[in-house]
C-alpha cells in the first residue's frame, strides 16, 4: 500500500511527502518539475518525472506500488496568469485532473484528496466564509479548481471513490525542521515576498491598496502554517480510510491579518526594516477572505499546532535564510 502524491515537488506537496514519511507510508511522487524541484523531493519517497494526464504511467505506477490513495497537489497556481492564460489553466488544472480521476477510478484507488482553494468562493458574502456559502469564483484559476471539485462529486457518485476536497487559504511557512520550504521563483505570495525583502533578496516590496474597508486600508487574509495544512491532509485521509464519507473542507485558521500586519510581522520577527512602498488597488483583490475551519476541525479532529503570525512568519523568514545560504554555495 502506498500514497501517490501528485505534484511532490513543490511548496505545499513536498511537505505533505514528508508528512507521510514522517508516520510511516510509502510514498511515490509524480510530478513533471514545471515549477516544483526534484532536490525538494526525499530520497525515501519515489520520484517519478511525468504529468499527471499520462495515463499510461499514472496507471502502470497505481499497479505497480499498490496506490490506496491519491494526494492531488499538482496544478497550475498563479491567479493572474490564469486570467492570460484561461485556456492553459482549463488544461492544467481540469482537463489533466479529468484524465487523473479517470485513472483512479480505472484503477479502483479507493481515496482521492484534491487541493482545492478558497478563490472558489469569489468575494464571500460572510466573512468567516463556511463551506455552504455560495460559489462564485473571479478568475479562471478558481473556476478550473472548482470544476474538478464537481467533477470528483460526480464520479464519487458513480463510482466505488472516496474524496476530500479541502480549500485551502493563504498558505505560508515552511517545515520547522527546514526539510523544505517555499522555493518557487518569482512567487507572489505575501510573506513569501516580505520573506524575500527582509532577507534583503529583493529591494523593498509594493502594498497593493490603501483605502479598502478594513481597519488599516489593506486587504485581509486568513493565512495558515503549511505543516498544520499536512497535518489537515494527514487527518483527511485517515478518515477516509476509515470509511469516512466524500467531505469538502476549509483549510484556515478562522482568523484574519492585514496586509500591512504581516509586514510588521515581518519586521517584527526579523528586526530589519525594509522599503513598503504603497501603490493602487490590484484588479480582482477581494477586501477580506477568512476561513470558517469549523468542519475541518469537527470531521478530522484537525488541531493546528503553529497557528501565530509570527511563528508562520519567522519560519518562512528562516526558510529564506537557509536558501540564500543554499545558493550563495552553488555560486
Ligand atoms: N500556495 C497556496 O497558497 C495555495 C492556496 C490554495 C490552493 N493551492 C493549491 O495547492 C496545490 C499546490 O500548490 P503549491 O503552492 O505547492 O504550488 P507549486 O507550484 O509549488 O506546486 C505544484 C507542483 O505541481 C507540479 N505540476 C504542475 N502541473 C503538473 C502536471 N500537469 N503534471 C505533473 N506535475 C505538475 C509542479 O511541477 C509543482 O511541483 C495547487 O493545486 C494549488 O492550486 C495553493
Amino acid at each position: 500500500m502506498a500514497v501517490l502524491v501528485t505534484g511532490g515537488a513543490g511548496y505545499i506537496g513536498s511537505h505533505m511527502v514528508w508528512r507521510m514519511l514522517d508516520q510511516g507510508e510509502d510514498v511515490v511522487v509524480l510530478d513533471r518539475l514545471s515549477t516544483g524541484f526534484d532536490w525538494a523531493v526525499p530520497a525515501e519517497a519515489e520520484l517519478i518525472l511525468g504529468d499527471i494526464a499520462d495515463q499510461a504511467l499514472v496507471e502502470e505506477t497505481i499497479a505497480r506500488r499498490g496506490i490506496d490513495a491519491i494526494i492531488h497537489f499538482a496544478g497550475s497556481i498563479v491567479v493572474p496568469d490564469s486570467v492570460a492564460d484561461p485556456l492553459g489553466y482549463y488544461l492544467n488544472n481540469t482537463v489533466k485532473s479529468r484524465a487523473l480521476i479517470e485513472s483512479a477510478v480505472r484503477c479502483g484507488v479507493p481515496h482521492f484528496i484534491f487541493s482545492s482553494t478558497a478563490a472558489v468562493y469569489g468575494t464571500p458574502e460572510t466573512s468567516p466564509v463556511a463551506e455552504g456559502a455560495a460559489l462564485q469564483p473571479e478568475s479562471p484559476y478558481g473556476t478550473s479548481k472548482l470544476m474538478t471539485e464537481i467533477m470528483l462529486r460526480d464520479a464519487a457518485a458513480a463510482h466505488d471513490l472516496a474524496y476530500t476536497v479541502l480549500r485551502y487559504f493563504n498558505v505560508a511557512g515552511a517545515d520547522p525542521g527546514l526539510r523544505t520550504g517555499q522555493s518557487t521563483k518569482g512567487a507572489t505570495h505575501l510573506i513569501k515576498v516580505a520573506a524575500e525583502a527582509a532577507t534583503g533578496k529583493r529591494a523593498g516590496m509594493d502594498v497593493f491598496g490603501t483605502d479598502y474597508p478594513t481597519p488599516d486600508g489593506t486587504c485581509i487574509r486568513d493565512y495558515i502554517h503549511v505543516s498544520d495544512l499536512a497535518d489537515a491532509h494527514a487527518a483527511a485521509l485517515a478518515r477516509l480510510r476509515a470509511g469516512g464519507a466524500s467531505i469538502t473542507a476549509n483549510c484556515g485558521y478562522g482568523k484574519g491579518y492585514s496586509v500591512l500586519e504581516v509586514i510588521d510581522a515581518v519586521k517584527r520577527v526579523t528586526g530589519r526594516d525594509f522599503e513598503i512602498r504603497l501603490g493602487e488597488r490590484r484588479a480582482g483583490d477581494a477586501v477580506s477572505i477568512v476561513a470558517d475551519p469549523a468542519l475541518a476541525k469537527a470531521e478530522f479532529g484537525w488541531r493546528p499546532r503553529f497557528d501565530d503570525l509570527d511563528t508562520i512568519v519567522s519560519h518562512a523568514v528562516r526558510w529564506e535564510e537557509h536558501l540564500r545560504v543554499a545558493n550563495s554555495g552553488k555560486a
